[in-house]
């Protein structure tokens, strides 16, 4: 735990350029709007920002945690100790040369998106309709039905937390799978992501967008504040089809419900607790265990203290 009074003057804390946010409610950083206190929240303004926090979170011994918009993550009532980097809409330029386009680590995929099109370049039209940042695309190799992010991958730029230097990995070091990678596992802070596109018509590139954008919204919960997916489709078959089947879809805790419209989203409707999400899944993968004898693995993030 660290000591608040003696905090707030730390030198290295001083030195930072971006935000530092003390004792910073995470419900207001993630899409669940769900989430007790972060000790420290900083959103880096430049890359020395990264680096005194880490350097702060050695010497202080606290933990290191980093985000991007929050848009895949459960944070636990009691909040998360030590620091959290939060790098979105930050840290977020953006490059084209070619087929190529070179991205910060913060900058949205909405944004991401636009610059494509604009470029007549193809090939991130998937992540259409996710609200989440090019590194926490990378981190949880962002994906739906139709590609994901790992697909265009050249190479990323990062920052090991351990020393604070810097490495470009190839996209087989990223060690991608189906929502997992390298930097889920050793917790690597993505920096720039290097990505090879496809030249395109910039017609039948928006023509994608809105199809995909018109199905999220017919399909999903897309009005009410969730983290997406809750759980990994089981090879061959939808998380979401086996929670209906287990007809449990409607089912409420506190403020959290089991989406009517999908059975793979819990959606907040005003004031859930973590802790009332944590029961829906654990009833979601025990009804579904059941009926099907299937188990439901979690693709969101656990963030903090969970018993
Ligand atoms: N279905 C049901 N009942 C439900 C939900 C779905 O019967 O309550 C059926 C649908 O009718 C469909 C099938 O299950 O036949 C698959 O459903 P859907 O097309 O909605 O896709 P999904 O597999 O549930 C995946 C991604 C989504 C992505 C969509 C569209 C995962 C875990 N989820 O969902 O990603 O948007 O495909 O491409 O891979 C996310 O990762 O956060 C996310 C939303």
């Amino acid at each position: 735990m660290l000591e608040k009074s003696n905090v707030k003057r730390h030198d290295l804390l001083m030195k930072i350029k971006g935000e530092v946010l003390f004792n910073e409610p995470m419900q207001d950083h993630t899409t669940f709007r769900v989430g007790g206190p972060a000790d420290i929240l900083i959103v880096p303004k430049e890359l020395d920002d990264i680096k005194c926090s880490i350097t702060y979170a050695r010497e202080k011994g606290v933990p290191l945690n980093v985000i991007g918009n929050g848009s895949k993550i459960l944070v636990s009532d009691k909040g998360i100790r030590g620091i959290v980097i939060k790098i979105a809409n930050t840290l977020d330029d953006v490059e084209v040369s070619g087929e190529r386009i070179i991205a910060e680590a913060g900058c949205p995929l909405s944004k991401l998106i636009k610059i494509a099109t604009r470029n007549n370049l193809s090939g991130i039209e998937f992540a259409t309709g996710i609200p989440g940042t090019l590194g926490g695309a990378l981190a949880t190799n962002a994906g739906t039905h139709v590609g994901s992010i790992s697909e265009i991958v050249k190479s990323v730029t990062i920052m090991d937390p351990a020393n604070g230097s810097l490495r470009i990995l190839t996209k087989d070091d990223c060690r991608f799978g189906y929502r997992e990678s390298i930097f889920r596992q050793k917790k690597l802070i993505i920096l720039k992501v290097e990505m090879k596109m496809k030249r395109s018509d910039q017609k039948a590139i928006e023509e994608k967008i809105n199809g995909l954008r018109e199905m999220r919204k017919r399909t999903q919960p897309t009005d009410k504040h969730s983290a997406g997916s809750i759980f990994k489709n089981p090879s061959g078959i939808s998380a979401g089809k086996l929670v209906d089947v287990a007809g449990i879809k409607g089912l409420l805790k506190g403020d959290a419900q089991i989406s009517q419209m999908h059975g793979n989203f819990i959606v907040n409707l005003e004031k859930a607790k973590a802790s009332d999400v944590i029961f829906l899944i654990e009833l979601a993968q025990e009804k579904v265990k059941e009926k099907t004898d299937i188990e439901l693995k979690p693709e969101i993030i656990f963030m903090g203290d969970f018993e």
